[in-house]
């Protein structure tokens, strides 16, 4: 019989001490269990597949990290860091979003949905957004908590905070890594990642967010018609990155922006937001609706709305909206 949790938590305990090997003992006095129950474990684990390499005195280590992605051990990865109670991991979804709002209609529940590869993910405006297997994280979030309508403008703002802050443990340099408002991150002139935020209101006007992003990982898709190809975090990494220690950055930055989110005013994010945005001393070309204008990025308010200037000096605020440098 598999004790699942176990196997979870040496999984995750083998995640965390990757460069080494570690003992049984060592593990089973961590994990408060007994040295048997670790091989048996081991055993299974090695018997399910996974890479987990053991050598006489020294003892185990796992291998191949991008092998170990499993919905188990993201579920536990969630719960452990707070973030969500159940994480759902597909080999293919045709998007992340729509299934994500499928389940929602039955569930209420905290949870998040990835798939190694979409057939069908979009983007802002219903763009396309490729999606191959292996080479990125593509991933909706539904969290439980509710939302006021006033407050929703700022929620991209905040979970911009939380990926630019998780994916600055990845590069060399962080300081090239900027949020392009209002739902990119960049690394200097290449996209690396997307968000957007989609919301279902239910009978009694609860408001819930799908939130999704995909963040090119080892390798970005050549896009055909754009001035700017994206990029892929590892272009940017001198060390291999793998996918599912991102995915837990994000799993610990998410949960805290979050928290954030629900507790405290735009104000204690701005210095962060400003402090990494791509836009200052920018001109932007933007959409509104139909329409196509011209502005210098100008400052920030306290809600979290973009001030820009116009050619003749007058001033607009911007909630959101589509531009471009
Ligand atoms: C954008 O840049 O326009 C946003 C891209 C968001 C893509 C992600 S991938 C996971 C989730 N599922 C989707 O179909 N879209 C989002």
């Amino acid at each position: 019989m598999i004790n699942t949790k176990l196997s979870h938590q040496l999984l995750y305990y083998l995640l965390n001490h990757q460069q080494q090997f570690i003992s049984g003992q060592q593990m089973a006095d961590d994990l408060k269990v007994s040295r048997t129950a670790i091989w048996k474990t081991i055993t299974q684990l090695q018997q399910q597949g996974y890479d987990i390499q053991s050598i006489r005195h020294k003892g185990y280590r796992l291998n191949h990290l991008n092998d170990v992605i499993s919905a188990p051990l993201l579920t536990y990865m969630g719960q452990q860091h707070q973030f969500c109670r159940q994480v759902f991991y597909e080999k293919e979804l045709d998007s992340t979003q729509t299934q994500a709002k499928k389940y929602l209609a039955d569930h209420y529940s905290d949870f998040a949905m990835i798939a190694d590869s979409q057939t069908a993910g979009y983007g802002r405006f219903q763009r396309p957004w490729q999606s191959q297997s292996g080479q990125g994280i593509w991933m909706s979030v539904v969290k439980q908590s509710q939302v006021s309508l006033e407050k929703l403008g700022q929620f991209n703002l905040f979970m911009a905070c939380a990926i630019h802050r998780a994916l600055s443990q990845f590069v060399d340099h962080p300081e090239y890594l900027k949020i392009k408002w209002p739902n990119d991150i960049y690394y200097r002139q290449q996209k690396i990642c997307g968000f957007l935020s989609e919301i279902l209101i239910d009978e009694n006007k609860h408001i819930k967010i799908i939130y999704g992003l995909g963040i090119n990982v080892l390798s970005a898709p050549t896009l055909a018609h754009n001035k700017y190809q994206p990029g892929a975090l590892q272009q940017f990494c001198s060390s291999p990155v793998s996918r599912i220690a991102v995915i837990e950055q994000l799993f610990i930055q998410l949960a805290h922006y979050y928290e954030q989110f629900n507790q405290q005013a735009f104000t204690v994010i701005k210095a962060y937001w400003q402090q990494h945005s791509l836009v200052w001393h920018q001109w932007l070309n933007y959409t509104v609706g139909n329409q196509q204008f011209k502005g210098l990025a100008h400052s920030m308010t306290d809600e979290g709305y973009l001030i820009v200037k116009d050619e003749q000096g007058h001033y607009h605020t911007l909630i959101s909206a589509d531009i471009d440098f």
